[in-house]
C-alpha cells in the first residue's frame, strides 16, 4: 500500500456540517474531499493500493483521523459531496484511540500527526514530506513501493508539524517549481509513480 496524509487545519471535527457548504462552515473540507478523489479514482476504477489519512484539526473537537482504504472502499463516487458524505458519516461515530469503521473502507479514530507518524516510523515505512523547495521527485529513482506522502492543506504545514514530519521523513520532495493545490500534487505524484512502474517499450 501507499499512503497519503493530508493535514486539515480547519476541517470540522463533528458530522455537524452541510454538504452544501464544504468550503465554508465545514472548514475547507472541500480540499480534503478533492484529495480523496485524486488519490483513489481512476477513469473507470479505483486505486485499490492506496490509503488516505485525513488529519482533522478544526473545531469543536480537534484531533481525529479519518482513513479511506482503497482496498475495501465502497459507496464512493467521484464528486466532493460523495466523499464529504462519507467523512460526515465517519464523524458521526464516537472516535476512540482505535479505529471504528463507519462505512466499508472508511474508519475514524482519535489522533493527530504525531501518533500517525510514529506508527509509520515503527512500521519502517519510507516517509516523504512534500514541500515546494524539496528535492525534485523526478531525480529520485528509488521511491519505495510502500511510500508515505505527507502534505499540507491551504495553510501549508506549520513549523511544529514540520519538526514532527522530519523526525521520520527520509526525503523532502518537490513536484515542481510552483506551489500547487494538495489534490493536484497527489495526481502528479501518482502519475509519476505510474510512469515509473510502467515497463518501457524499447
Ligand atoms: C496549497 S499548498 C500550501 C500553500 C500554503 N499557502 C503555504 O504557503 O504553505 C498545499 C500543500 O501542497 C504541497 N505542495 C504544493 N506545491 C508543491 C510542490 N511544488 N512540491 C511539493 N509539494 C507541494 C505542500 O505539501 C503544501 O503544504
Amino acid at each position: 500500500m501507499k499512503d497519503f496524509v493530508i493535514i486539515g487545519h480547519k476541517a470540522l471535527t463533528t458530522g455537524d456540517f452541510s454538504l452544501n457548504d464544504l468550503p465554508g462552515s465545514a472548514g475547507r473540507m472541500d480540499i480534503l474531499c478533492r484529495c480523496i478523489n485524486s488519490a483513489l479514482f481512476l477513469s473507470h476504477g479505483m486505486r485499490r493500493d492506496i490509503n488516505v489519512h485525513l488529519i482533522l484539526l478544526g473545531e469543536p473537537d480537534p484531533g481525529k483521523i479519518v482513513r479511506f482504504n482503497g482496498e475495501e472502499l465502497r459507496y464512493l463516487n467521484p464528486d466532493e459531496r460523495s466523499s464529504g458524505s462519507l467523512i460526515k458519516k465517519a464523524l458521526e461515530k464516537v472516535a476512540t484511540d482505535f479505529e471504528t469503521r463507519s462505512t466499508p473502507g472508511v474508519r475514524i479514530r482519535r489522533g493527530g500527526l504525531e501518533k500517525l507518524m510514529q506508527e509509520f516510523i515503527d512500521d519502517n515505512r519510507n516517509i516523504y514530506y512534500l514541500r515546494e523547495d524539496g528535492e525534485d521527485i523526478r531525480d529520485v529513482n528509488d521511491l519505495a513501493d510502500d511510500a508515505v506522502f505527507v502534505l499540507g492543506d491551504h495553510m501549508g504545514v506549520t513549523e511544529e508539524e514540520e519538526d514532527i514530519i522530519n523526525k521520520g521523513a527520509s526525503k523532502t520532495l518537490s513536484i515542481g517549481p510552483l506551489s500547487l493545490h494538495s489534490d493536484h500534487c497527489i495526481t502528479i505524484i501518482l502519475n509519476d509513480l505510474d510512469r515509473l512502474e510502467q515497463p518501457k517499450n524499447d
